[in-house]
Parts: structure tokens; C-alpha cells; sequence
């Protein structure tokens, strides 16, 4: 650590001014008392939205459920214009948080951190940030987000590209300007599937390359009405009890009948109303969906016909519909109009499966098959999910051990929440969490909160330092493996939340398939019985 500059000592340091880290300093600063600021390397706040600001950018998880729920007051007073807001609309009502609770005077912005070293003696954090400013805390929460490190492939010849290149997770703020140009994108998930039809609308011409075929349903995104509005008021409740007892923390329910509890012809009906409703809740149409392939392969087939029906060439229709895993394994996207787009004279579909890409070359990229001319590139690839943020830093627990050490064969901890060897280091949403299988706001809320009463249980009974057991993470690890094996997910084996999309990365299931419902009684139970599980202690810690 360099010893130059001054040394800010505070309670507790957060990394990370989204969703997380603006309730995390809420809790910490006016709930517990605690001295705190928060470091984030973006120049606002927002995290996601405040990166993400690419065309076509929007929720998938509805605006009256995509937010805080730990003020009813809050809640009540603020309106969503639309069912899935965008960039704008969600950055405003996070002003509006931040306004409402002061939070801005505690927030350093531009402030990347680099290395976050366990000091044994001290029992404290030694934080540092890429200009090289001190912290020291006696409390680590890494708020850094799951889908905050842009993956960016490394594909041959980008460098000597003579267009212009953008990721979608680090879009510029002043826009890009498509008009008149030939725009090559690459990836098809969750944000390619938002941006093709509206760069497409404003290219002279767009081709999208796609490795993985994906399934998407409609989104059926639109403003929302005053009556609605105020049902959304007066329901907070109802609402609140929705997201806090459902698997994924989503306002609606799951269907209670099987799949194979109806004939074909009231399925497909089924099908029907919920691909017109549009959304994520096409998933919860039967309850076993995400369990059994069979039942799954109903689902499947239906959007598959959807693709063929709606686009015309029937080569493109067929490249689009050969999706090789099951519905809802991979994280389903929902889009406006993404299949319409391939109809349109001005774009063009390449399957990476039958002409991979070769190399970038400086007029565009060249496949097995021929090159492709284009002025720019968007990589909508996605991310190092989940570990990368963390991975990014240099973190060392006791002995000096890194994260990166610990973590080697993947990502090993207790409840998302810490990793044995980093005593006082707490990660909200952290991997073998529910995090990115829910309406992230609702997990988000339930982390922050169990941290916040960690720590002031921890300070009531005199306790130093909490550390996850290895014991305990151990057994953690191999539920987490039995939950994510009793669905579908692992079935995806080309799927981020396995970290096959970033090369090298070690092949763990990350998120906790079990239920956020679930997992909250899990985590409420920990508690009630002392914290069980975690190592609490007092005074210096024993070598080991
Ligand atoms: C395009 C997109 C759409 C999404 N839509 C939905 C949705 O509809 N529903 C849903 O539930 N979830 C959605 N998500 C997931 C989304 O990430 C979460 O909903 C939520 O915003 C996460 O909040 P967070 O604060 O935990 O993390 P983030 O919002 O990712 O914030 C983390 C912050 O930490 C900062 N940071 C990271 N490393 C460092 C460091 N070393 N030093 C300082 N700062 C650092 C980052 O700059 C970032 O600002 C979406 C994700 C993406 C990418
Ligand atoms: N609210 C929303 O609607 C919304 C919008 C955007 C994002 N999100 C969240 O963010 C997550 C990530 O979404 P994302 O779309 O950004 O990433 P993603 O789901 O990981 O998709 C990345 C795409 O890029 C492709 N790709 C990656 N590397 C490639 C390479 N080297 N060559 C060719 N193609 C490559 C992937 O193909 P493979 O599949 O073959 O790897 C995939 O099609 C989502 O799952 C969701 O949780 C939500």
C-alpha cells in the first residue's frame, strides 16, 4: 500500500453507489450510526443505469417492483410513467432517493478502488483507490454490483479497427451517432435483443452476429394510467408481501398447475394470454417450466413457432429459432419488436455457429465465410458476472491471501454474504445469493438489511470480527450446486450464470436457484441463532 497520502479512518467503507450501496450507506449511516462513505467509480450515481445507457435500454422487471420497499412513504410518493422504465426514469428516482435521504454528501464519485488489503493487526480494512487516496474501515461492503465489469471478447485485429467501437455497459452519455452508418452488433442476449430493433431504426444498415439463438417474448411495454397508478399506492402491502414471498421477488405469482395438468389445446391458450400480456410472467405460466424438460419443451416449441411466424426469410428464421437450451435457463430476455427487425431491407443476421468470427480487421470483421464492412461495432457481450467486480480489485484477507486465490476453482462462500478469510468484508449480492434470479432490488433490500443488523449485533455484544467458517461456506457451496441441479439453469452450459461466457473463468453455478423467499427465512434463521455459521470474535485475530 502506498504510504503517502492521509489516511481517512471511518466505521465502514462501501464500494459501489447503485441500488446496493445508496441503502447500504442509508442503513449504516442512519439506522446504525456508523461513520461511512461510499466510493464509486462512475462519475454519478445509478451503477447500472448510469452505465448502461445504450438505445433501447429498459427493465424487465416492472416499475412498481423495480424499487426500494423500505419506506412506504417513498414508495407511495414517486410515479413510474411506464411498465418497464429506462435509463432516465430509474436515475431520476434514484436522485430522488438520494435527495431524500442526504445522501450525496457521503459519496465520492471518479473514486475507483483498487486494493482492499485486511490489516491483522489493526483488525481494520486498508482501502486504496486508483488516485491513490487511503481509507481504513473497520467494515468492507462491496455494493460493486453483478453486472458491472463489461466483457469485452478478445478477438483478434480490434485494435486495428478503423471505426468506432462500444460496449453497452460502458455507453457514452452524449449518445452515438448511427445515421448513414453500417453498424455492426455482436451478442443476442438480454441487451442485444433491446438494441437491434432501435440502432436498426436509425442505421443505414445493421448486421447482427449471433453465437447463441435466444428465446424473448414481448415485452408489451407501455405508459401506465392514473387508475393503475393508484392501485400501485394503495396496494404497497400487498405489493411488499408479493416480492418478499415469491422464488424470484417479482409482484406476480406463479402458476400453481403443471404443465401437463392441461390438454394441448388449453396450454397453448395459455401460451397465448401470457405471450399478449407480454413480460417476464410468461415464465410463471406453469410452475414447473424451469424444472422438468418435458414440460419445459411446451414452452420452448411455442416461442419457436412465435420467431418462424413473424420472420419472413425463412434462413433467418431458422437461425433464430435453433436454440439449443431450455426456456428460461438463460436469464429470458423480454424485447419490443427484435424479431420484426430481421423483416426490415436494412438488416442481416450471421449464425457465429456456421461462420465464426476470425478477426476484426480495419474495415470490419471478417468471418470463416467473408468480412463484413462496417463503420461500427457494438458489443452487447455482456459481462464477467458476478466475481469479476470483485475480482477486479486486489482483495487480501488474513495471511495476505487473495480473492483471486481463494476463489481459483470459482467462487466460494457463506450465503453470498462473506468468504471465509476475509473477516469483516461483507458482499451484497454477492455469488451463491439469489441476486440475479430475482427482481434485484427486493434481494438487494434483503442483504442490506441483514448486513446492517450483522454489524449492529456485533457492535451491541462486543464482537470485533465476523468471518465466514469454511465449514460452513463448504456446505453452503454444495447446496447451492443441489438447488441449481433440481432446475433447468444448468442445462445452459453456454450461460453467464456458469462464467461460460468470459474464457478461462472456472465453471461454477453462481446464484442460489433455491428461492429468494426461501433463502430469506435461511438467512432470518442464521440470525436467530447467533449468527451461526460465522466465526464472531474478539480482540486480535489467532494466526492461522
Ligand atoms: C442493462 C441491464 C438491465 C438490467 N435490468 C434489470 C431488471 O430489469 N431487473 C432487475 O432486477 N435487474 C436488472 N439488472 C441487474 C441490475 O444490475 C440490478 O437490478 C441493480 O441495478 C444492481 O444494483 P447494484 O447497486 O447491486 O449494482 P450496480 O448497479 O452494478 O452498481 C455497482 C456500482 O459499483 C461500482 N463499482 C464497481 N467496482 C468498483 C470499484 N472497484 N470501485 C468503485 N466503484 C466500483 C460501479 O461503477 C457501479 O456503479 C439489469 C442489469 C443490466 C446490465
Ligand atoms: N432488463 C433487461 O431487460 C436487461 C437488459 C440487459 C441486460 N440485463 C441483465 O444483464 C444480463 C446480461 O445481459 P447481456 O445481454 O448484456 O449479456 P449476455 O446475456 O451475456 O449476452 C451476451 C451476448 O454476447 C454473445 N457473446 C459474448 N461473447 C461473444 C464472442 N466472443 N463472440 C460472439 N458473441 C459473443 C453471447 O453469446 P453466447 O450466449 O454464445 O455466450 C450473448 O449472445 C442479462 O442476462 C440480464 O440479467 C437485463
Amino acid at each position: 500500500m502506498h504510504q503517502s497520502n492521509p489516511v481517512t479512518a471511518l466505521d465502514a467503507l462501501v464500494i459501489g453507489a447503485g441500488f446496493s450501496g445508496l441503502y447500504q450507506l442509508h442503513c449504516l449511516r442512519d439506522r446504525a450510526g456508523l461513520s461511512v462513505k461510499v466510493l464509486e467509480a462512475g462519475g454519478d450515481l445509478g451503477g447500472t443505469w448510469y452505465w448502461n445507457r445504450y438505445p433501447g435500454a429498459r427493465c424487465d422487471s416492472e416499475s412498481h417492483s423495480y424499487c426500494y420497499f423500505f419506506s412506504k412513504a417513498l414508495y407511495q410518493e414517486w410515479e413510474w410513467s411506464e411498465r418497464y422504465p429506462g435509463p432516465p426514469e430509474i436515475l431520476r428516482y434514484l436522485h430522488h432517493v438520494a435527495e431524500r435521504f442526504d445522501l450525496k454528501r457521503d459519496i465520492r464519485f471518479d473514486t475507483r478502488v483498487v486494493a482492499a488489503h485486511y490489516d491483522e493487526d489493526e483488525n481494520c480494512w486498508q482501502v486504496r483507490t486508483e488516485a491513490g487516496d487511503r481509507y481504513r474501515a473497520t467494515y468492507l461492503v462491496s455494493a460493486v454490483g453483478c453486472l458491472s465489469s463489461a466483457n469485452v471478447p478478445d478477438i483478434p485485429g480490434l485494435e486495428s479497427f478503423a471505426g468506432r467501437w462500444y460496449h453497452t455497459g460502458e455507453w457514452p452519455h452524449e449518445g452515438v451517432d448511427f445515421r448513414g452508418k453500417r453498424v455492426g452488433q455482436v451478442g443476442t442476449g438480454s441487451t442485444g435483443i433491446q438494441s437491434a430493433p432501435v440502432i436498426a431504426r436509425e442505421a443505414a444498415h445493421l448486421t447482427v452476429f449471433q453465437r447463441t439463438a435466444q428465446y424473448s417474448v414481448p415485452a408489451r411495454n407501455a405508459p401506465l394510467d392514473e387508475s393503475f397508478r393508484r392501485r400501485v399506492r394503495e396496494d404497497y402491502d400487498a405489493i411488499r408481501d408479493a416480492v418478499r414471498s415469491t422464488p424470484n421477488g417479482h409482484p406476480f405469482r406463479i402458476a400453481k398447475r403443471s404443465v401437463f395438468d392441461v390438454d394441448a389445446k388449453e396450454r397453448h391458450a395459455i401460451y397465448e394470454s401470457a405471450w399478449e400480456k407480454g413480460g417476464l410472467q410468461f415464465r410463471a405460466s406453469f410452475r414447473d417450466l424451469v424444472l422438468d424438460r418435458t414440460a419445459n419443451d411446451t414452452a420452448a416449441e411455442f416461442i419457436k413457432q412465435k420467431i418462424r411466424a413473424i420472420v419472413r426469410d425463412p434462413r433467418t428464421a431458422a437461425a433464430l429459432a435453433d436454440i439449443d437450451h431450455p426456456y428460461a435457463a438463460k436469464r429470458p430476455p423480454i424485447d419490443t419488436d427484435y424479431f420484426e427487425t430481421f423483416n426490415r431491407d436494412n438488416v442481416a443476421l450471421v449464425d457465429l455457429r456456421a461462420e465464426p468470427i476470425e478477426r476484426i480487421t480495419p474495415a470490419g470483421i471478417r468471418t470463416r465465410a467473408r468480412e463484413y464492412p462496417l463503420d461500427i461495432i457494438v458489443f452487447a457481450t455482456g459481462f464477467d458476472a458476478m466475481t469479476g467486480p470483485l475480482l477486479r480489485m486486489d482483495i487480501r484477507g488474513r495471511g495476505g491471501r487473495t480473492l483471486a486465490e481463494a476463489w481459483r476453482e470459482g467462487p466460494n462462500t457463506y450465503l453470498g454474504l462473506q468468504v471465509p478469510g476475509f473477516p469483516n468484508l461483507f458482499t451484497v449480492t454477492g455469488p451463491g445469493s439469489p441476486s440475479v434470479l430475482t427482481n434485484m432490488p427486493v434481494a438487494i433490500e434483503q442483504h442490506v438489511e441483514w448486513i446492517t443488523d450483522c454489524i449492529s449485533w456485533m457492535r451491541a455484544n462486543g464482537v470485533d470480527r465476523c468471518e465466514a467458517a469454511p465449514e460452513a461456506a463448504e456446505r453452503w457451496g454444495a447446496h447451492v450446486n443441489e438447488a441449481a441441479n433440481a432446475t433447468l439453469l444448468p442445462l445452459a452450459t453456454h450461460s453467464w450464470y456458469l462464467g461460460a461466457n468470459v474464457p478461462g473463468k472456472p465453471r461454477v453455478f453462481m446464484p442460489y436457484a433455491g428461492g429468494l423467499a426461501r433463502y430469506r427465512a435461511h438467512c432470518d434463521d442464521v440470525a436467530a441463532k447467533g449468527y451461526e455459521g460465522f466465526v464472531m470474535c474478539s480482540g486480535k485475530p489467532s494466526a492461522s
